[in-house]
């Protein structure tokens, strides 16, 4: 093999592939290779251009730490992450719809009994969340495990707060006979996804925003059932049709209602349908 121009390159590439073992990895290198090469074609890529690329993507894993995954939020700025979410969660009707996970879960999170207040007294709009877990039919689905974390009313987490002691606005319940959770927080404020690396450079290049639209993430987990990770959005918030990360969805945009119960305060009330895993063999 030699003599390679742009004309012969990509197969030439391509034919390299053929003692792959693995059927999958060459379909997928397969794929790649042509994209790649189609895409440094389309749009005649120069040296100037192709190390600035280089520059970025090595910035990128250098920003990343066991606190910070850049290529992540790169993903996730660039829609990768919600296209690979659609599609590999189609969901049936009564499944709630899923979004990304983004950088501020937390493995360890405290157990708190239902009702719990997880704001601790933080400032912030007093708001109670009244949840249920079913599946998509209906029927209440007891003992699922429902994580809950937010952002406060400045719109950070509490992992960005470095002078906190122990978690803040994050929790994990445990669904009753009904399927019910509820508890007590504060209003999430809208904020923007770290934006001080090689991806917050990337998006001020675009003229894009950073911003994201103020929501309370939920990852809901049952025997049987496909866990379901997800936001609920605040349909009052700013940025709904511009989320940095491509995440939001009609169907999960809710009212935090004013409470009318004692006059201050908003109320969130939302019904997480969960797809069975029988259904996922369908
Ligand atoms: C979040 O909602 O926590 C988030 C999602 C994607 C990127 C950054 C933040
Ligand atoms: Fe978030």
């Amino acid at each position: 093999m030699r003599d390679f121009d742009e004309s012969n390159i990509t197969d030439a590439v391509i034919d390299s592939l053929a003692q792959t073992k693995d059927a999958r990895l060459k379909t997928i290198m397969t794929s790649l290779v042509r994209h790649l090469h189609d895409f440094v074609r389309d749009v005649e890529i120069t040296f100037d251009e192709w190390n600035h690329a280089i520059d970025f993507l090595t910035r990128t894993g250098q920003m990343c730490s066991d606190k910070r995954q850049e290529f992540i939020l790169l993903s996730d700025t660039l829609g990768v992450s919600m296209l690979v979410d659609a599609i590999n969660h189609r969901m049936p009707e009564g499944a709630t719809e899923t979004t990304v996970l983004g950088p501020f879960f937390v493995a360890s999170r405290p157990d708190e009994p239902l009702g719990a207040d997880i704001s601790h007294g933080a400032e912030g709009e007093p708001l109670l969340v009244e949840g249920s877990v079913s599946s998509p039919d209906g029927v209440p689905l007891e003992g699922a495990t429902v994580d809950v974390w937010q952002a406060d009313d400045d719109g950070y987490y509490d992992v960005q707060r470095p002078e906190l002691q122990s978690s803040l606005l994050r929790a994990r319940f445990r669904t009753d006979k009904q399927g019910r959770f509820s508890f007590k927080s504060i209003m999430p404020a809208f904020y923007p996804i770290p934006d001080d690396g090689p991806v917050g450079e990337m998006l001020g290049a675009l003229g894009r925003h950073p911003n994201r639209p103020a929501h309370i993430h939920f990852m809901i987990a049952a025997e049987g059932y496909e866990t379901l990770i997800t936001h609920i959005f605040n349909a009052e918030s700013p940025y709904l049709d511009s989320d940095a990360v491509f995440g939001v969805k009609n169907s999960l945009i809710a009212t935090f209602a004013k409470n009318a119960g004692n006059g201050s305060g908003r109320v969130l009330k939302y019904r997480f349908g969960l797809k069975s895993l029988s259904q996922e063999r369908q």
